[in-house]
């Protein structure tokens, strides 16, 4: 996968980066930091309020002495108790708010991005993005960062208070601690990569999911359940062995943690004693508070304990940090993808008389594999031209670059004398109505497929645009009528239904232009003929262009441009292009229409 996290400095910046999103949050930050380093200090109280009632008040009978610091330590477990409650409901809330935030950023960055970039990128890895990735960055704030500094903090802490205890005994305690911060670091690093392992083949997964359930019928269609299930299979396992990895490291370093905290204890006891015995008198060492006393060993134990704990969880959180800080350079490089359509038109008239003029143009979806050569035509106002050509000619390349949902390579397009580039591009497209070849529907109602939940468009017009096209009464017919709920794609509704939607769509936005993918489906006798009318009611009073399949669309349209591998073979009327004997249009017109004799 594309990021990597290298091995060497902390990435500052990316962090600083990421600060940004906190600061609508920065009162949350603060008392979640604040939070966190009065529990790391507080952990230190515990132990030291031990000694003393070992030492001062048990050790000499003293009662009252040791109720008063049964008190003090309920009291302060109280408070550690509900500090903790707040530490971790804030560390979470902040991670969630941050990356709701960053959410909403990548998807209206995700839909204003060129189709181009889709064409190159699967839809499970930006699934991915905006999900798990995401989650991963939330973690920086909820077990990463915070408590980090958290765990630093109590470490020194710790260590400084035992030295500063008894030095002899807090040295010899601690020999085992070098091979601990060490094999902490190994851990560490060994675990990075698996774990970056994880995210890659997470990435792998969704992506084989998202593609093979889109496309499930044809799967099955095709019988390649057995074939697809051997893919998954194959993807699965290297998401396990990524996971087992990572959890391999797991399953080393904690009993090595175990063995060394393990010594720690037995060098605490063995020295300590040594001491004890050889320091005698108990009750006076005890009394005089200095010298080793067996509650500055238990101390010792429990400070060990607390000294352990992070220690332990160390390198888990560096490296929850480091994988939120991978999740965060991976969707930063989505954020800074600029892909963008460049919008800097201003034009925004009223309304478009319909004119459109291609001039030389040029146009290649990579580099100069050119897809359009020279195309140049003219398309006068409420006129219709139809293009025909073999596929892959390059006719709806020719639809894509008129809304700039592609730019051309050399060239112009212009819109009534102005290229298309001055226009606003929303302007522009709200211009334009473009029927696809695929009808794609959303989880959704009839009447917002078609209003696509814009609010300016009524009821009222919707119904209307319907009976326009002749689709109200099947529209009525359908179980709560404009409020049935079309399903994921329209996977409950016909072909020719879900076309009709779209030409409903297209009309109810009333478009000075009317771009139109002629779908090869063939539907019903029936259908047919409203699909039929429903165009030719689209059309009405605009310019249209339209990839035509159906010999009536071409035979009404007022230009015809026969196109061949990017090239503009022949141009003109019906007729016109009937006339020339051998010309291309005559080939296609027998060959589609005369010798089937089916006139579509
Ligand atoms: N998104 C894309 N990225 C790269 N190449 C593309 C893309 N879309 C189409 N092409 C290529 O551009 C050429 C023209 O495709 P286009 O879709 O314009 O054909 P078409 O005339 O509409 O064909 P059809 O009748 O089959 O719809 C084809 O060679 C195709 O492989
Ligand atoms: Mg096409």
């Amino acid at each position: 996968m594309a990021s990597q996290v290298t091995g060497k400095a902390f990435d500052w910046k990316l962090l600083k980066r990421v600060m940004h999103y906190v600061k609508p949050y920065n009162g949350t930050f603060i008392i979640s930091a604040v939070l966190t380093v009065f529990l790391a200090v507080s952990a230190l109280v515990q132990p030291i309020l031990i000694k003393k009632t070992l030492d001062e008040h048990i050790m000499l009978n003293d009662y009252n002495g040791l109720l008063f610091m049964v008190e003090l330590m309920i009291g302060l477990l109280f408070i550690q108790t509900v500090a903790q409650y707040y530490q971790t409901y804030l560390t979470n809330a902040l991670g969630q708010s941050v990356i709701r935030d960053l959410r909403i950023d990548i998807f209206n960055h995700i839909t204003s991005l060129r189709l181009k970039y889709f064409d190159r990128t699967p839809i499970g890895m930006l699934i991915t993005r905006t999900v798990s990735d995401l989650e991963t960055i939330a973690d920086i704030f909820s077990e990463g960062l915070i408590s980090i500094i958290g765990d630093l903090l109590l470490v020194f802490a710790v260590i400084i208070y035992m030295l500063v205890q008894d030095w002899k005994l807090a040295l010899i305690t601690l020999i085992p601690m070098p091979f601990l911060f060490a094999s902490t670091y190994v851990f560490k690093e060994a675990i990075k990569s698996s774990f970056q392992e994880v995210r890659t083949q997470v990435a792998q997964l969704n992506t084989f999911l998202a593609e093979h359930i889109s496309g499930i019928s044809i799967i099955q269609n095709f019988a390649r359940e057995e074939q697809e299930m051997r893919k998954f299979k194959a993807v699965n396992l290297k998401y396990r062995d990524a996971n087992i990895r990572s959890n391999w490291y797991y399953s080393i370093f904690f009993p090595v943690v175990e063995i060394l905290f393990a010594v720690c204890i037995g060098l605490l006891v063995w020295y300590g004693c040594k001491r004890i015995l050889s320091d005698g008198q108990l009750t006076v060492l005890s009394a005089s508070g200095k010298g080793i006393t067996p509650g500055v060993i238990t101390e010792f134990i429990l400070l060990l304990n607390i000294l352990f704990r992070p220690i332990r969880q160390l390198a888990d959180k560096f490296n929850t940090l480091q994988m939120g800080m991978v999740g965060a350079d991976r969707i930063f490089k989505v954020l800074d993808t600029d892909e963008v359509a460049v919008n800097t038109g201003t034009l925004r008239p009223a309304r478009l008389e319909g004119e459109i003029e291609f001039n030389n143009v040029w146009f290649a979806y990579n580099d100069e594999n050119w897809v359009l050569k020279d195309i140049n035509f003219h398309v006068k106002p409420g006129e219709t031209l139809a293009l025909v050509g073999a596929t892959g000619a390059g006719k709806s390349s020719t639809i894509n670059i008129l809304n700039r949902f592609y730019e051309i390579g050399k060239g112009e397009v212009k819109v009534d004398g102005n290229n298309i580039h001055e226009y606003d591009v929303n302007y522009l497209r709200s211009q334009i109505a473009t029927v696809i070849q695929d009808v794609f529907l959303f989880t959704d109602t009839i009447a917002n497929n078609i209003s696509l939940n814009n609010e300016l468009i009524t009821r009222e017009q919707i119904i209307a645009a319907a009976k326009d096209v002749g689709a109200h009464e099947f529209i009525e017919r359908l179980p709560g009528g404009y409020d049935y709920n079309v399903m994921e794609r329209g996977a409950t509704l016909s072909a020719g239904q879900a076309q009709l939607i779209s030409f409903i769509r297209a009309l109810v936005y009333d478009p000075a232009i009317l771009v139109l993918d002629e779908a090869t489906s063939s539907v019903d006798t029936e259908t047919e003929i409203l699909i039929q009318n429903a165009i030719n009611k689209l059309m009405q009073g605009r310019t249209a262009i339209v990839i035509a399949h159906r010999l009536s669309t071409i035979q009404n349209a007022d230009k015809i441009i026969v196109l061949d591998h990017g090239e503009i073979k022949e141009m003109g009327t019906h007729q016109e292009l009937l006339r020339i004997d051998d010309g291309y249009y005559r080939k296609l017109y027998d060959l589609q229409f005369n010798s089937t004799g089916i006139a579509r």
